[in-house]
C-alpha cells in the first residue's frame, strides 16, 4: 500500500483530506500502540522530547486527559496553553488591547519551539458563527510548519471519529456491509456543535459502511458535508440516505449513534473579508425545534429495532434521560467507555504519524 507521508501535515479537516488507506493506516497503528500499552511495553522513543501545545477554548475531559497522557507515553510533553491566562489568540476584527494577540503572532511563536498544536475551538469562543472555530485553526495553519490537530471544532470532530472507527474495528472486524446510523437526540442544551454528526458520517462512508442520517426537519446537517458522503458512497459502492424517523433508521441497524447537535439556521453568518456579523445567533430560536422533539430519545424500545449483535455508540458526555436512557447506556449493547478508552490510542496514532514518522 502507498499512502502520502503523515509527518507535518494538519488534522483539521481529516475526513475530507486524509485517504480511506491513511485512515485504515491510522487504525492500524492505534491498535498497535493499543496492544504495546496494554503488554506495558515502553514505547517513549515515539515522540521522544517533543511537545505538543495545547489550547482549549471549550471544556474537555476525554480530549484533554488522553492527549496529555498520550503524548507523555510516547515520550514527550504536553504545554496547556489556556485562553484567558495567555493572550488569547485571536483574529483580526477580534482583537481587544492587551488581552488578545494576533494569531499571525502567537503562530509564528509557537512554531519555533513546538512540534505540534492542538485546538479545541467552537461555540461562544467562535462567536457562534458556523465555521469560524474551522477557519481559525485555518489562520494557525498559514504561519506554521508543525501540524495542527483539531480536537473539536465547529465543522468536525475528528479525533473522536478516529477512535469510533477503531472500536467499530474492533466490534466487527471491518467495514463493509455495515449499517450505521447517526441520528439527532434531544438535549436541554442548544450549546451543541455539529462536528460530532458531520465526523460520524463522513468517516463511515469513507470507510464503505452503508450510513443513514436521521434527524427531525429544521437540524439537516451542512450540504457540503452530505454532498461529500454521497460521493464517498458512490466511491465504496455503498448507500448514505436520510430519513426524518428515529424508528424507520434504527431497524436492522449495526450500529446506531444517538446525539444532539444545533441548527445551522439559527447560528450566526459573517462576512470574512470585513469580518463582520450578518446574522446574530438565536439560540432561543433554536430551543423551540428541540423542544418539538423531545421524543428522540434513545430508549430500550428504540434499540430493540436494532440487530441483535448491533451496538450503542456516543462520544460522551452524554445527557441522560434526555438523549438517552441510563437502561440504554449501562446495557450490554453500549460501547461508549470502550469508545473513551479509545481516544487514548487514537491520539497516539495521530501525534506518532503527524508529529514523528517517516518523511
Ligand atoms: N467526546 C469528547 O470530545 O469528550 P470531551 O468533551 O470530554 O473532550
Amino acid at each position: 500500500m502507498k499512502t502520502e507521508s503523515f509527518r507535518g501535515r494538519d488534522w483539521i479537516d481529516a475526513e475530507i483530506d486524509f485517504t480511506k488507506e491513511e485512515w485504515e493506516t491510522l487504525i492500524d497503528v492505534a491498535l498497535e500502540l493499543k496492544r504495546r500499552f496494554l503488554l506495558g511495553e515502553d514505547h517513549t522513543h515515539i515522540l521522544k522530547n517533543k511537545t505538543l501545545y495545547m489550547m482549549f477554548f471549550n471544556q474537555s475531559l476525554r480530549t484533554r486527559s488522553t492527549f496529555e497522557v498520550g503524548i507523555q507515553q510516547l515520550g514527550g510533553f504536553a504545554c496547556n496553553l489556556e485562553p484567558g491566562k495567555t493572550y488569547t489568540p485571536a483574529r483580526k476584527g477580534f482583537e481587544v488591547p492587551y488581552k488578545t494577540e494576533r494569531i499571525c503572532d502567537v503562530a509564528r511563536v509557537l512554531d519555533r519551539t513546538g512540534d505540534g498544536l492542538a485546538i479545541r475551538m467552537y461555540g461562544e469562543p467562535a462567536h457562534w458563527i458556523y465555521g469560524f472555530a474551522n477557519q481559525t485553526m485555518k489562520e494557525f495553519a498559514k504561519y506554521m510548519q508543525i501540524p495542527i490537530i483539531n480536537m473539536e471544532c465547529d465543522k468536525f470532530h475528528p479525533t473522536q471519529a478516529l477512535a469510533d472507527m477503531i472500536t467499530i474495528k474492533e466490534k466487527f472486524g471491518g467495514f463493509k456491509g455495515l449499517k450505521f446510523v447517526m441520528s439527532w437526540a434531544y438535549s436541554g442544551s442548544t450549546h451543541k456543535p455539529l462536528a460530532v454528526p458531520q465526523s460520524l458520517v463522513l468517516a463511515p462512508t469513507k470507510l464503505g459502511m452503508d450510513v443513514i442520517l436521521a434527524r427531525p426537519k429544521g437540524l439537516e446537517l451542512d450540504p457540503e458535508v452530505i454532498k461529500k458522503c454521497k460521493e464517498f458512497a458512490q466511491q465504496n459502492g455503498s448507500s448514505f440516505e436520510e430519513t426524518d424517523s428515529m424508528e424507520d433508521a434504527f431497524k436492522d441497524a449495526d450500529i446506531v449513534y444517538p446525539k444532539s447537535w444545533g441548527s445551522l439556521s439559527y447560528l450566526a453568518t459573517w462576512d470574512e473579508t470585513s469580518g463582520r456579523k450578518t446574522r446574530e445567533a438565536d439560540l432561543e430560536g433554536m430551543k423551540e425545534i428541540f423542544e418539538r422533539n423531545k421524543d428522540w430519545i434513545c430508549d430500550q424500545k428504540k434499540l430493540s429495532l436494532i440487530k441483535p449483535s448491533g451496538i450503542y455508540m456516543h462520544c460522551l458526555p452524554a445527557d441522560r434521560d434526555m438523549e438517552v436512557t441510563d437502561e440504554v447506556i449501562d446495557g450490554p449493547q453500549s460501547v461508549v467507555y470502550d469508545e473513551a478508552e479509545n481516544r487514548l490510542h487514537a491520539h497516539k496514532a495521530i501525534m506518532a504519524l503527524l508529529m514523528g514518522g517517516r518523511l
